[in-house]
């Protein structure tokens, strides 16, 4: 099979070194991708988000199956431009996509579906809001109804930062993604990501995961894309698994053919593991990065096999096999990120995706220079990941990988997996 793979992060790198494994893979070309997702297969130029690009290039190159990689290009309905194509997409059309692009239409849906989830409120209107926050015992949590690359999201301990945020927001902080807002009850309990593959009908869980979104150890600064993550969750039991397949998972594959918005792809729900049981936190409509460069390196079974039988539908007599290893990954990212930061020093020990202590070392953004060399190209630059019978054991052994990368302009967390 040909495979057009789309994005450009460590995800993709990680998905490119899976997917080439599988005896069904003849070629990928990944667009825009990165240096180290080159060693799979071809690169191609188009941006991620030029949907007509990528339609025209997955039509040239005659590809079988379009894996979508982020979210933008989901929310934007690229499945559905290639679907009309005839050319299978792996990741929902535009309108499953919103259980991602809009927070409401999430919230709404798990309303409809009772879904378990905090209270909530939708507003234009910023005195109905700040009325509705200050009914919240607790603190609230205000958020943009769009997407705002991660950064919609402000969990508030008073009615004063609530209502400083409310202003915010609605004056036009993240210009049309926060013209609506929610406000929310604030939940607690340790966060727990879970994944699974849906068909349209089925769900088939996959792997769980725990990331770690501030930029600094001890949850400290700003927060980010996400500085690491481990899998398997330490709160991952039968028990809680089935749980979440039962009241959760399950419910919006149906919810959502039921409502005639089929769900293909990956699932990723961010949930919180609260006293009352687990409840929805977000949707989001594709793989984490970081969660894939952990849960990737898991998979024992044939990874495209299974997207074939997703865009097919036939998961309902499919399994997957995961390694009981744990799995860590360290983002090393350039200084200055979240915020800006510069490109092109020299990173010395990431040239192969082997390093020398066995760890995976996957590429997100790099470059190479006119000598070849590797260099610093984005704000999370590298995702190094190890396997390792205890998740103690993974966390030394990729710790010890990310000391053999020589890079004077990176950092990273010392504290993931650590709690
Ligand atoms: P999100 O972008 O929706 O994942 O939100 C970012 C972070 O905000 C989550 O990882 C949680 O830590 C926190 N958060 C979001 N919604 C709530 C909520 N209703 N209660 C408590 N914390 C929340
Ligand atoms: N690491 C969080 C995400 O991919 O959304």
């Amino acid at each position: 099979m040909k495979i057009l793979l789309i994005g450009s992060g460590g995800r993709e790198h990680a998905l490119a070194w899976a997917i080439s494994d599988s005896p069904l893979c003849d070629t990928i070309i990944i667009t825009p991708g990165n240096p180290g997702a080159a060693a799979f297969g071809k690169l191609a130029n188009i941006a991620a988000d030029d949907i007509d690009g990528l339609v025209s290039l997955a039509k040239t190159e005659a590809a079988d199956i379009v894996v979508i990689g982020p979210e933008v290009p989901l929310v934007d309905g690229l499945s559905d431009r290639l679907e009309a194509e005839g050319i299978s997409a792996f990741g929902p059309t535009a309108a499953a996509a919103q259980l991602e692009g809009s927070k409401r239409f999430g919230r709404e849906f798990c309303s409809r579906h009772n879904i378990p989830q905090p209270q909530w409120n939708y507003f234009t209107d910023a005195r109905a809001a700040k009325a509705f926050a200050s009914t919240l015992v607790g603190g609230c949590v205000v958020k943009a109804d769009g997407l705002a690359a991660g950064k919609g999201v402000t969990v508030c301990d008073t009615t004063e930062e609530a209502a400083l945020s409310i202003d915010e927001m609605l004056g036009g902080r993240f210009g049309s993604a926060s013209a609506q807002i929610l406000v929310e009850e604030r939940i607690s309990g340790p966060e727990f990501s879970a994944f699974a593959l849906l068909d349209g009908k089925d769900a088939l869980w996959l792997a769980s995961a725990q990331d770690h979104k501030r930029a600094f150890d001890n949850d400290e600064g700003p927060n980010t894309g996400g500085m690491g993550a481990v899998s398997p969750s330490r709160f991952e039991t039968d028990a809680l698994r089935q749980q979440i397949m039962e009241k959760i998972i399950q419910p919006v594959a149906d919810g959502m053919a039921d409502e005639g918005m089929p769900y293909r792809g990956i699932l990723y729900a961010g949930l919180m593991l609260t006293d009352k049981g687990p409840q929805v936190i977000e949707f989001n409509c594709r793989f984490g990065d970081p969660e894939a460069q952990v849960i990737l390196p898991r998979l024992q079974s044939d990874l495209l096999s299974a997207i074939y039988t997703t865009t097919e539908g036939g998961l309902q007599n499919f399994a997957m096999r995961f390694s009981q290893d744990s799995a860590v990954t360290v983002v090393m990212a350039a200084k200055g990120y979240p915020g800006s930061y510069d490109k092109g020093s020299t990173i010395i020990g990431a040239e192969t995706l082997e390093s020398a202590s066995g760890c995976l070392v996957f590429h997100a953004g790099t470059a190479t220079d006119e000598d070849g060399q590797i260099i610093a190209n984005g704000g999370r630059v590298l995702c190094v990941t190890a396997l390792g019978a205890s998740r103690e054991q993974a966390r030394a052994m990729a710790y010890q990988g990310v000391a053999e990368i020589k890079w004077d302009d990176g950092f990273y967390r010392g504290d993931i997996a650590a709690d």
